[in-house]
């Protein structure tokens, strides 16, 4: 990575030569953890950086979240977790996915913690604690209050209830549980699932309770614990689709007009003639696709802005481009060279994910790797983005 100045910014660029820009604002996401800690206060605010922290770059992301205060990080894959030590020697990083095959002495080694998942990672975990004589290791354990997808079942912190020797051997950190519905502020599930975590806490060993994720630090019915663990909201999504983002946008990504052509019926636009123009139209084509994260399912419903003005994505996105129709747009506005904005102030990830049936999440961590990518180091207050 090289690090430059722009307009008194400090910014990192990456080495990708492609045509598209994805600026990603650094400032912002530790704007938006400070927003998050307030938050989360009087408890503590963990930070998600799982999956190349949600696609924005693991190794520009994690420093800014250490210097914004962050000091628990949780990633998904033992190998994130090694990547992310050598960002951070005194993180304190937790695997979410627990000990997979062949991880635990790589963890243990790395000092990093395990979120144990079952009983069987509880023995593993234990047992290897005593193989090494670091006894005792340690971790966080997770137990399932509704998910049905990793956790301790309701059998097996029954079992945990009555022998608490099993933890024996285990440093236990803190005891996490997973919100199912916490993106529905009407979801009785929430209030739901934190009674049932607190009714588990009480049956376990005192340790750190962890519930909410971003949405759930915005329910009231999931507050009251002693650590957040915060990711979609850091990266700029909004954690209450019910109302206004309370986040500061964190990405922008603006690729160039390749070519514009004058199209008249009967003519089509793309693959499989899917859009049949209808009256003399200007079409903008703009090389980015679906290898680059542009979800086909954007196809004719999705829009694009050039100079803030929306012009509707017409035809199929292909893997290399996508055609827009600029008939409305004055020529030097839609020329070749133009900026045409995916994300930004017109539209963030939420909308354009919406328009492709899908969520946020699924737009960010599908960024492909062909764009330019720019960090920029934004004051903490700025707002001018
Ligand atoms: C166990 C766990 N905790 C926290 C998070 C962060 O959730 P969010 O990105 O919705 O804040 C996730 C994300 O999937 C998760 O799986």
């Amino acid at each position: 990575m090289d690090v430059q100045t722009q307009a008194g910014r400090p910014m990192v660029t990456g080495a990708s030569r492609g045509v598209g820009l994805l600026t990603i604002d650094l400032g912002a996401i530790a704007a938006n953890y400070r927003l998050l800690r307030r938050q989360a206060a009087p408890g503590a605010c963990a930070a998600v950086v799982k999956a190349n922290a949600y696609g924005l770059g693991l190794d520009a992301v994690a420093p800014t979240l250490w210097r914004a205060g962050a000091r628990v990080f949780f990633v998904a894959l033992p190998d994130e977790a090694l990547v992310l030590r050598s960002l951070l020697p005194d993180a304190h990083i937790g695997v979410l996915g627990g000990l997979l095959p062949g991880s635990a002495d790589t963890l243990a080694d790395a000092a990093i913690w395990p979120v144990l998942n079952h009983l069987g990672e509880v023995a593993a975990w234990a047992g290897l604690a005593r193989r090494i004589g670091r006894s005792p290791l340690p971790a966080f354990l997770h137990v399932d209050t509704g998910m049905n997808r990793l956790g301790l079942p309701p059998d097996e912190r029954a079992r945990l209830a009555a022998d608490p020797s099993l933890l024996d051997g285990i440093d236990l950190r803190g005891i996490i549980s997973h919100l199912a519905c916490a993106d529905d502020a009407d979801s009785p599930m929430t209030a739901a699932q934190a009674r049932t975590f607190r009714d588990a806490l009480a049956t376990l060993p005192i340790a750190p309770s962890s519930l909410a994720n971003s949405s759930g630090l915005f329910r009231p019915a999931a507050s009251g614990f002693d650590l957040a663990r915060p990711g979609m909201a850091l990266y700029g999504l909004n954690p209450t689709p019910e109302r206004a983002n309370p986040m500061r946008p964190v990405v922008t990504l603006t690729v160039p007009v390749l070519q514009v052509r004058h199209v008249d019926r009967p003519m089509t636009v793309g693959y499989g003639a899917s859009y049949q123009v209808a009256q003399p139209a200007k079409i903008a084509t703009i090389p980015v696709g679906y290898a680059d994260g542009l979800l086909r399912s954007v196809s004719n419903c999705g829009v694009v802005w050039l100079a803030g003005r929306p012009a509707p994505i017409v035809g199929r996105v292909s893997m290399d481009l996508v055609t827009a129709d600029v008939t409305g747009i004055p020529g030097d506005l839609a020329a070749p060279g133009q900026p045409v904005e995916l994300l930004g102030p017109n539209q963030d990830a939420d909308t354009l994910a919406k328009a492709a049936g899908t969520i946020g999440y699924e737009m960010l961590t599908g960024l492909g790797g062909r764009f330019r990518r720019q960090y920029l180091q934004t004051a903490p207050d700025d707002t001018s983005r």
